[in-house]
């Protein structure tokens, strides 16, 4: 395994929703997941995050596990309503407490943290008003904002203030597989525009309410290197499109302050005065999570949509069915590189890993070797891209834990960690042991 540079944080990622569990204690308000989650069909296995890893109660076994893994970084999200339990008012002692314990913990142990303010779990309070179709749920995420600023930015290394807003608003808003679960389509995009607000007024209040250091404030944006189906006009076309919508609609605005030309009309009506500035933040880093390439062909003219992904061939495939290609993030590091040069900040793998159903044999023992192949192969990948020129600074894999994997409850594990969900037993797999070695193997790197 080749050597990374000196200073390059070795880390692994959660979001609070996927493990802390304890969804309604010590006033914790709902949340919208908490919500979509009651609705039947809503989750393959009709679970939801009501137990999860039940972190909220176990948090120092799992600063124990990253410890014991020797990460130097911990990416984590705050759930706002255990701080706001609706999502506006006076912040919940309890609440901010609990993220105090954790943050001292990790210190402790050397582990550094970067908080994501918002992966997903609007308060449904703020749902109930129209949520992110509603603008002034953004000034309710900046107060949000300046109050965990004040309370932890002393602590803090990093900031993300919103986790993938394209899953966010593509699953959310437009398809409805994720909450809140509306199906608006193209009426949905409205949705990109405020939680890109969302991040700028977000990154501003840090800025303003962080004392004592200077924050680091970043994005997790997830991209995808986007392959047409064949070389035929119409699939390039479709690429384009989607590339536009999955990719473009949320790096642009943040770099460079402008929509990709193919989608700015359908933003023409949302976008006002001044929030092109507000978007485009000076960015101290710029987070990606990456899973795999997608491919894409045209649809036909009556279809409900211009595009449709259609399989990756020639790939081994995850439990999750998503094709393993790192060649693929060496792909999409080289050409973002190029593609922005100058205006792109250090770049941070905010996640990347893979979904395994492995468990524990008779002796106790989970085997994911897919999971280390996949490990080491994108790792390989990654440190190829920093030898092309591409400043990269931090690898995050997700996850810690088997945890809560959304629209697919908990029949997708993509934990280092092996979670009895039954027991809430902790197994390390050996991709834990593999990582650890491998961070360990890189001596000294601060
Ligand atoms: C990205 C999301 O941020 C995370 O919540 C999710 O579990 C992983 N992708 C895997 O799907």
């Amino acid at each position: 395994m080749p050597r990374f540079p000196a200073g390059f944080r070795f880390g692994t990622s959660t979001a609070a929703y996927q493990i802390e569990g304890a969804v309604s204690s010590d006033g914790k308000g709902p949340s919208i997941w908490d919500t979509f989650t009651a609705k039947p069909g809503a989750v393959v296995d009709g679970s939801s995050g009501s137990q999860a890893c039940d972190h909220y109660h176990r948090h120092s076994e799992d600063v124990a596990l990253m410890a014991g893994l020797g990460v130097d970084a911990y990416r984590f999200s705050l759930a706002w309503t255990r701080i706001q339990p609706s999502g506006q008012g006076r912040p919940s002692p309890k609440g901010l407490a609990f993220y105090d314990r954790l943050i001292d913990e990790l210190l402790e142990h050397g582990i550094n943290p970067m908080v994501t303010l918002y992966h997903w779990d609007l308060p449904q309070a703020l749902e109930d008003d129209g949520g992110w179709l509603n603008r002034a749920t953004i000034d309710r995420f900046a107060e949000y904002a300046a109050i965990v600023g004040d309370r932890y930015g002393d602590r803090v290394e990093h900031w993300v203030p919103v986790n993938e807003p394209n899953v966010a608003t593509l699953f959310g808003y437009c398809i409805g597989n994720h909450a809140p679960g509306r199906a608006m389509m193209f009426d949905g995009i409205p949705v990109a525009h405020h939680l890109l607000l969302a991040h700028g007024r977000a990154a501003i209040a840090l800025r303003e309410s962080v004392r004592g250091r200077i924050p680091s404030i970043g994005c997790a944006n997830n991209h995808a290197p986007m392959w047409p189906a064949s070389d035929d006009e119409a699939d390039v076309g479709a690429t384009k499109l989607f590339d536009a919508l999955w990719n473009g609609m949320f790096i642009e605005p943040m770099l460079l302050g402008r929509y990709p030309v193919d989608i700015a009309p359908l933003l023409e009506d949302v976008v006002q005065e001044g929030d092109m500035t507000t978007i485009r933040q000076p960015l101290d880093f710029y987070g990606i999570n990456y899973y795999n390439p997608m491919r894409v062909a045209a649809t036909d003219e009556d279809a409900e949509m211009p595009f449709e992904l259609v399989p990756v061939l020639g790939y081994p495939l995850t439990d999750f069915g998503w094709p393993v290609v790192p060649d693929a993030l060496r792909e999409l590091l080289v050409m973002t590189r190029a593609r922005y040069r100058a205006a792109l900040p250090p770049v941070m793998i905010t996640e990347s890993g893979c979904a395994y159903d492995t468990g524990p044999d008779e002796h106790g023992v989970v085997d994911d070797q897919d999971r280390i192949d996949y490990l080491d192969s994108h790792l390989r990948a990654l440190a190829s891209a920093i030898e092309r020129g591409v400043d990269v600074r931090g690898y995050y894999t997700w996850s810690l834990l088997d945890n809560f994997e959304w629209a697919e409850g908990y029949t997708q594990r993509f934990g280092l960690v092996h979670t009895d969900f039954e027991t809430q037993r902790r197994t390390p797999k050996r991709s834990y042991e593999w990582y650890r070695q491998l961070i360990a193997a890189q001596g000294e790197r601060v």
